[in-house]
């Protein structure tokens, strides 16, 4: 039975109701005359706390709540592509339409278009046994998404009946049936899942393969494997932002998943203006054909920040489940600690840390534990993942506060993005000091495998300099560079040849905003051969002077835009010049 009470108090987005015995945990109800959309948080007998997911001003004592018997659930099927939501999955732009306003409230608009025609390919013919996820038919989402009509999750499986041939049908067309035990049950395209439970699958695999974002800093540096976790805390301005679209944009996943949360309107704006307009860099089909937008900004109501959260990672482990590689990218998850802050403090809950409540640890390893690199249940094979990377916005760039602290438990990739480097005009700042990847040792593989097999030990080189200019940054700063002896006077010139050359990346340059791992590979190669070089000719009593005078070192410098990614004999050709340039001043004969 329904649960049916009445609003005795109302705390911004908080509700009591009483007489709600009948209510479940995490249930969903409408709230008020105006049926906004809410979700029980606490249960005390009689009582319930409810969260809701849309603006309380107005609601008053004495208006009904009524239960749904459902908990908070996402539809999943074909028309989630190229969506912009709000945080309980209606699409923004037909709550605009229906409220005149950009966003109106108590309005039921259905997340897709459940009358739009899919054409409908069978896979499975009747008497086939299918169980749960197996895969019966597909339909052309968009250009780029070959869409899986799936058995759902928790279904019993059984012999296919009635499938229907190959054409055109809505959403509510029942394509198949599955009979189990006399029992037949209708199959349409598309089903409900519920947000805060994980979509299951048959087994976890190792992150051994990198999800490659273009990035050099991340992918050569502090790399993410799909399927795997990041972290990109930073004060404001520093470069979050900027990050996740780079990641959105470039990343080699199949499927986008972008969760505006919390942050400033005009943040998401940007999003919304910018990518609509956006071509996919390897297909030339819009962006928008393999994205979700998830948009919660700072104006709408808090409570539904959460929600983001879960409606976007749900929509992932869907994709994740028809064998695609997914990403999901949250802009902030700060916002939703907050927000979760807020809603406990208005319950009154004992807080821990900063006024965080005591499960903010909890809440976010749930959110990262939904990574993974997967099989997919049922048949035929199929292997999927879901990567999340997560920007942290700690206030005053202090990253020893809840959040920040809480991710890092959670998260296996750590980009710690710096006001200084930031000031300085070093894009993207990710602190190569402060940042990690848990990752190195299980892609180095794929690396090997793709493109080198000295990979690793070249990047070990490589940040072997960065780490040692760390260390003499000190003496430096008391003594001055002189005082060093010309093999350390070395290692200053190369780590900033590794800075300029390598870690800065110009994102609105069209050659720099993507480097492919080819290029990033050799661009660490000319580095590493360069101080190596340079080592022994310092040995062989060239002078340091003649070093840094050298030609080679201002190509180096700007090969990154100079050399676009299909010119890699250009790259070569700067291998030679090297070799040239430092025979010369050594002294060695130069052949000609
Ligand atoms: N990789 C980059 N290349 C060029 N400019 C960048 C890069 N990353 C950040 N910026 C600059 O920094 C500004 C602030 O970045 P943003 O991502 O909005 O910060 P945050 O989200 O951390 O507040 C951007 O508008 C841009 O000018
Ligand atoms: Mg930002």
């Amino acid at each position: 039975m329904a649960a049916k009470g009445r609003i005795v108090w109302v705390s911004g987005p908080a509700v009591r109701a009483d007489g709600m015995s009948d209510a479940k945990m995490y249930e969903t109800v409408t709230v008020g005359n105006s049926k906004l959309v809410g979700e029980v948080i606490r249960l005390t007998g009689e009582v319930a706390f409810i969260q809701v997911y849309e603006s309380t001003s107005g609601l008053k004592p004495g208006e009904p709540v009524v239960g749904t018997g459902n908990p908070l659930s996402v539809l999943l099927g074909p028309g989630i592509i190229g969506q912009l939501y709000d945080g309980i999955q209606r699409p923004l732009k037909e709550l605009s339409k229906a409220s005149g306003s950009y966003i109106g409230r108590g309005i039921t608009t259905t997340p897709v278009d459940m009358t739009k025609k899919y054409h409908f390919v069978p896979k499975v013919g009747n008497g086939d046994e299918v169980s749960a996820g197996s895969i019966i038919g597909t339909v052309q989402e968009t250009d780029l998404i070959e869409h899986s009509i799936m058995i759902p999750p928790d279904h019993k499986g059984g012999k296919i009946t009635n499938i229907v041939s190959e054409g055109d049908y809505d959403l509510e067309t029942e394509v198949a049936t599955t009979e189990k035990s006399g029992q037949s049950i209708p199959i349409k395209m598309y089903h409900k899942w519920p947000v805060r439970k994980p979509r299951p699958f048959l087994k976890r695999y190792d992150p051994t393969v990198p999800l490659l974002t273009g990035q050099r800093v991340i992918d050569t540096f502090f790399p993410i494997a799909k399927g795997g976790t990041g972290s990109i805390p930073g004060a404001f301005g520093t470069g979050k932002t900027v990050t996740l679209h780079q990641i959105a944009k470039w990343a080699d996943s199949q499927v986008v998943v972008y969760i505006g949360c919390g942050e400033r309107g005009n943040e998401m704006t940007e999003v919304l203006v910018e990518f609509p307009h956006l071509k996919d860099p390897r297909t030339g089909k819009p962006l928008m054909d393999r994205t979700v937008l998830v948009a919660n900004t700072s104006n709408m109501p808090v409570a539904a920040r959460e929600a983001s959260i879960y409606t976007g990672v749900t929509i992932a482990e869907y994709y994740r489940d028809m064998g695609k590689d997914v990403v999901l990218v949250a802009d902030s998850t700060s916002r939703w600690a907050e927000s979760l802050r807020e809603m406990s403090g208005r319950l009154e809950e004992m807080p821990a840390e900063e006024g965080y409540p005591s499960y903010l640890a909890s809440r976010l390893a749930e959110f990262y534990e939904r990574a993974g690199r997967v099989r997919a249940s049922g048949s035929p094979d199929r292997d999927g993942s879901v990567t999340l990377v997560g920007a942290v916005s700690p206030s005053g760039g202090d990253f020893t506060e809840p959040v920040t602290t809480h991710t890092m438990r959670f998260i296996k990739t750590f980009w710690a993005l710096d006001a200084k480097l930031a000031y300085s005009r070093h894009y993207p700042s990710i602190n190569w000091m402060n940042s990690y990847s848990g990752y190195l040792a299980d892609i180095a593989k794929w690396w090997g495998e793709n493109i080198s097999d000295d990979w690793l030990s070249l990047r070990s080189d490589a940040y072997g300099v960065l780490q040692r200019e760390d260390t003499l940054k000190e003496i430096v700063r008391l003594l001055g560079p002189e005082a060093l002896p010309d093999e350390e006077k070395l290692i200053l010139e190369v780590a900033r040849m590794v800075k300029i050359g390598l870690l800065q990346q110009n994102s609105f340059d069209d050659v720099d905003t993507y480097c492919s791992p080819e290029k990033q590979y050799k661009l660490l190669k000319l580095l590493v051969d360069f101080y190596k070089r340079g080592q022994q000719a310092l040995k062989d009593g060239t002078a340091l002077a003649d070093i840094r005078a050298m030609s080679i070192v201002g190509s180096m410098l700007k090969a990154r835009m100079d050399i676009k990614d299909d010119e890699m004999a250009k790259l070569d050709q700067l291998d030679i010049d090297m070799q040239e340039q430092f025979k010369s001043i050594t002294g060695v004969k130069v052949r000609n």
